[in-house]
């Protein structure tokens, strides 16, 4: 998608072929800056301290970590201590097991001396997928939006948690690709922005991707969006998704849960966009299941932002002393989810739907 002026994906191959290049998502967006990620190391720093984040490219820059390891040393005992350091880095979105434990399928069987060429084509192939699938995403989820926009005149008001966003894959975004493409047909579409506390990824990350892509926006507090349902001024929420379990429940940021219920209360569509990547066919009962990430109390406790001078500076909000707590992610059970965006086109939030799908896509290959 569009940044500062051109054309760029997140994650791309350093031109020396020896790291891979991020975005530095952590000052945005107050400040531009890339990383080069030179081992496996950098890349679970990277992952660990957000300075990527967001399912599907926590995946792929886990490939490339196991691509600069296979560089390193591509001995079986070292790739795997680099897996498991890369899987361990954040616990909740499966995409970073999925990355790795396809890497390490790919590579183990081949002689050490041909891992790394190999571990890096895969990195390779793994972004490009990511974009092809969002790509498709896209393509199913504008139906949505076109149906909405066919009975409001060409309008269509659209709700998103956290950052779904291009910042969060390789290019395009999983819940943001529909509003893309509905841009590109003319809709006029408008995004309510939830900030997304504690880490503000709505305000900081999905404002400033749409202000790039000129997508019109609001940025709105967390707790503005039942009032606003209440109200009319939603047509239907669209959210990404860390992982999905087999019966159709969604794991994904902090208080999307909330969401779900209050589009529930107002008869508004509740859709999660996902990519395959993200189901988890072997959890159950995602509630019990699925490990929430919890994150330092200093994310609730603090918040960042630019001063008058242009610098970032953190500021304290809370009583010296008081507690706080910083579970990452919540789960919205199935029965609030209208159904679920994928590469392979919308389904509802079932597991037969799911297995089905699955199965199907095992056996057909490429999204549609
Ligand atoms: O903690 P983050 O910023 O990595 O959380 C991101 C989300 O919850 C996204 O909604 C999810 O990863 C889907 S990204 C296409």
């Amino acid at each position: 998608m569009r940044a500062m002026g051109s054309h760029r994906r997140t994650i791309w191959p350093a031109g020396d072929g020896a790291a891979v290049e991020v975005i530095d998502q952590r000052v945005l967006p107050h400040d531009w800056r890339t990383l080069a990620l030179r081992s496996a190391d950098d890349a679970v720093v990277a992952i660990r301290d957000m300075v990527v984040r967001g399912a599907p490219l926590i995946g792929v820059t886990a490939a490339y970590g196991i691509a600069l390891q296979a560089c390193a040393d591509a001995g079986d005992a070292a790739l795997r201590r680099a897996a498991q350091a890369l899987i361990a880095a954040r616990p909740t979105a499966v995409n970073l097991a999925w990355a790795v434990d396809r890497a390490l399928r790919t590579l183990m069987p081949l002689a050490p001396a041909d891992r790394a060429e190999a571990a890096w084509a895969l990195a390779g192939a793994m972004a490009d997928e990511d974009v092809a699938v969002n790509r498709a995403i896209g393509r199913h989820g504008l139906s949505l939006l076109q149906a909405v926009a066919a009975r409001r005149g060409g309008r269509v008001d659209l709700l998103t948690h956290c950052n779904a966003g291009w910042l969060a894959t390789v290019d395009w975004g999983t819940a943001l690709a529909p509003v893309y493409a509905a841009q590109a047909e003319g809709i006029e579409v408008h995004v309510w922005v939830d900030e997304t506390r504690p880490r503000n990824q709505g305000a900081s990350l999905t404002a400033w991707e749409l202000a790039q892509q000129g997508v019109a926006h609001t940025v709105i507090a967390d707790n503005a969006g039942g009032h606003l349902m209440q109200h009319g001024r939603v047509d239907l929420v669209v959210v990404g998704t860390d992982r999905v379990g087999a019966r159709g429940d969604v794991c994904n940021k902090i208080g999307t849960y909330l969401k779900a219920l209050a589009a529930r209360d107002n008869g508004i569509p509740f859709h999660v966009a996902m990519p395959l990547s993200t189901l988890d066919l072997s959890i159950g009962d995602a509630l019990a299941e699925i490990p929430i990430e919890e994150r330092a109390a200093r994310e609730q406790t603090h918040v960042v932002g630019r001063a008058a001078d242009g610098s970032l500076v953190e500021v304290q909000l809370v009583p010296d002393g008081s507690p706080a707590a910083n579970p990452a992610f919540d789960v919205t059970p199935a029965r609030l989810v209208s159904g679920l965006i994928t590469e392979h086109g919308c389904v509802p939030a079932e597991e037969g739907a799911l297995r089905a799908l699955a199965a199907r896509a095992a056996a057909g290959g490429a999204p549609r």
